[in-house]
């Protein structure tokens, strides 16, 4: 597959999010098959795998995706990119730094590994960026990480930290009915030369067109039951949209979640989607969409149709 640099790290040109082995998607697949889904996408070219800390069924409990992580790349981690993220609540005794190194010392053991390539702070906290960016410098230095990133943030926060350690990525909830990081974070990324990683790509699957209003979630651990674009009212309202990637997956011979992470690698270079699926076919579906290349008229067209059809709800940030 092809690759992209974020800063300085090189990365297949669409990663894998591989947070719905652990939470957020309903029942979670045998570990078995989350492992071999993830060889799967390795064997096919992805290198650059995402995780947490807190990636566990219902959030409850640490590393239950790390874990899985590390498992499946443990005999080819030196041709994969891992980044994984750390919560942070506040500190009690200790610095940031300690405090930091500690939660990173607990993913290099779940990931069996003696590095992490990213690594995320996963949401801002009371700490003030700059102390967590400080610490991230000194975890560099040590050869602890070898990039930095923040996710969910705005683009006050990402200057504040770019000042003291410059960022290898931000990872931004991004997609086509999503585009809040259009107006200032992406072109600031372009101008500061950091990647940026759009979460939840394909609108946790609206985007496929395999979602109707009448589609039931799973009760158990399934974030679809909350996110505002996939009430009923909104996933009606959206069809416009999912009709129009319907009409444009047919011409191109491709999928709708094809098209539409064809479309931002298209718009954007230093853009890595990281879509997530348990199932393994759709994984490679996903990663294939490095193949669809769409003409400039082509982006044209889906960038106008786009601009004009109105967004109901949005995704909603309570999860992780
Ligand atoms: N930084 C953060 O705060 C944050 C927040 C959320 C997620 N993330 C990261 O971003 C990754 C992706 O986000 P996400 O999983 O929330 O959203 P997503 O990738 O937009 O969508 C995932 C959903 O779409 C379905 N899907 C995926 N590909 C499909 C296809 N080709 N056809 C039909 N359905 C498809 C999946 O169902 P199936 O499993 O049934 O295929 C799943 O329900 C996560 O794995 C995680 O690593 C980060």
């Amino acid at each position: 597959m092809k690759k992209r640099i974020l800063r300085d790290i090189e990365v297949s040109e669409v990663g894998m999010g591989c947070m719905s082995f652990s939470h957020g998607y309903g029942q979670i697949p045998p570990e078995k098959y989350s492992i071999e889904a993830i060889r799967n996408a390795y064997d096919h070219g992805c290198t650059f795998f995402d995780t947490a800390e807190v990636y566990s069924p219902n959030l409850a409990g640490i590393g239950h995706n790390e874990l899985i992580v590390g498992k499946a790349l443990k005999d080819v981690r030196e041709n994969a990119v891992i980044a994984t993220k750390l919560m942070l609540h506040g500190f009690s005794t200790g610095s940031v730094y300690q405090t930091v190194r500690k939660h990173l010392e607990g993913s290099l053991e779940r990931l069996q590994t003696d590095h992490v390539d990213i690594y995320y702070l996963h949401r801002m906290s009371s700490i003030p960026v700059e102390k967590v960016a400080e610490a991230m410098g000194r975890l560099m230095e040590e050869g602890l990480i070898r990039g930095w990133g923040l996710s969910q943030v705005d683009v006050d926060v990402i200057d504040r930290a770019q000042q003291v350690t410059p960022l290898a990525a931000i990872q931004n909830i991004y997609s086509m009915v999503e585009r809040d990081s259009e107006a200032e974070i992406i072109p600031y990324c372009m101008e500061h030369n950091i990647g940026f990683v759009p979460f939840s790509p394909i609108a946790s699957g609206l985007l496929s067109g395999k979602i109707t209003p009448q589609t039931k979630f799973e009760k158990n651990d399934d974030v679809r039951n909350w996110v505002p674009q996939l009430s009923g009212r909104n996933i009606a309202g959206n069809q416009p949209i999912v009709e129009m990637l319907k009409g444009f997956a047919e011409k191109k011979s491709a999928t709708p979640a094809q098209i539409s992470l064809a479309w931002m690698l298209h718009k954007y270079p230093n853009v890595v989607p990281i879509p997530g699926s348990k199932n393994k076919e759709r994984i490679i579906e996903n990663l294939d969409s490095a193949n669809v290349e769409l003409t400039e008229d082509e982006f044209t067209a889906l960038e106008d149709t786009l601009n004009s059809l109105k967004v109901y709800g949005h995704r909603g940030l309570g999860g992780f």
